[in-house]
């Protein structure tokens, strides 16, 4: 699939709506993908659940939302009338919730583009899906019944992630979004500064590591689809992304600091584009 160009939301960061429209039109962007959805309504968890580090910030909100339905009424609407290339984002605990998820986003207008499997969220057993290849395979095999692209958001938490690209790609993914939060746990004073305890690190400080993972992936992988997300702050880190091997970058906790970061990468790139002699970003990579 080919976008307008190759930035957009990160899941998460960028609400499940038209939030940033009042920030730019958020139809500039080569898609927004919006807060990952699972096939029910969930709370989250109990506040506080960001805690800003130097250099970012870690996070437990615990993947809040309305469900997939409700976002189908009302979110996904909004970004189509406000004109936004739209990435949908799902979640579950167990492979048929995905399943039950993706069945219901096969309703959803030709707007709806893909759909990024969040795997990098805790299962029943508390553990990272995307840390288990056999099962992210099947939840993404079980996926394809949303009937549009599937894109993998894979974990940086592990040491077999060539290995699970590898897998989830076997089973039908078009594209790996790499990464999602670095594990973190942080103390305000000598008590954790999240209820949940720990979360995930997000922001400028994990810049590298998404480098390395992109970079990794696409060395041993070379004619995978890699979206590139951690720590884009401006357009020299999305060029950096892009140049280890990604097609696409997404932004994210820049957003916190200001709300029109995505389109500030945006023009940063296509500056960075002019003075490469590219003409036009449509032209990096297969998504861009
Ligand atoms: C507050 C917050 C909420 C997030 N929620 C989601 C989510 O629902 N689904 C998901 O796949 N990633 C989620 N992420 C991860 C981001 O999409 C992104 O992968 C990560 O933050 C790294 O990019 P960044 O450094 O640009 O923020 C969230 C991140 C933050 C900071």
């Amino acid at each position: 699939m080919r976008l307008a160009n190759p930035v957009m939301t990160a899941s998460g960061t960028a609400g499940l709506g038209t939030e940033l429209g009042a920030y730019f039109d958020v139809s500039s962007l080569g898609a927004v993908v919006v807060k990952s959805l699972a096939p029910f309504e969930w709370p989250g968890n109990p506040a506080p659940r960001l805690a800003p580090v130097p250099g970012g910030m870690v996070n437990a909100v615990g993947l809040q939302g309305p469900g997939v339905e409700a976002w189908l009424r009302g979110g996904m609407i909004e970004l189509i009338e406000a004109g936004a290339t739209v990435v949908a984002s799902l979640w579950g605990r167990t492979i048929e919730e995905y399943r039950r998820g993706a069945e219901m986003l096969a309703g959803a207008p030709a707007e709806v583009v893909a759909v990024e499997i969040n795997l990098s969220c805790p299962n029943l057993d508390k553990q990272i899906i995307a840390h288990d290849a056999q099962m992210s395979a099947e939840v993404i095999a079980a996926s394809q019944v949303c009937g549009r692209p599937v894109w993998a958001k894979l974990s940086p938490n592990t040491d077999r992630l060539v290995e699970i690209a590898r897998s989830v790609t076997a089973a039908g993914a078009e594209a790996v979004t790499l990464v999602n939060t670095v594990q973190a746990r942080t103390l305000d004073g000598v008590a954790p500064a999240l209820a949940n305890g720990s979360g995930g690190l997000s922001g400028r400080c994990i810049h590298p590591i998404a480098v390395r993972a992109v970079h990794d992936v696409a060395a041993a992988i070379p004619e995978i689809s890699i979206i590139g997300v951690g720590g884009v702050t401006g357009g020299a880190e999305a060029a950096e992304l892009l140049a280890a091997g990604a097609d696409a970058v997404q932004v994210g906790t820049a957003t916190f600091a200001d709300p029109r970061a995505p389109l500030r990468v945006l023009r940063d790139l296509e500056r960075w584009a002019r003075q490469h002699h590219i003409p036009r970003l449509a032209d990096i990579g297969l998504l861009g």
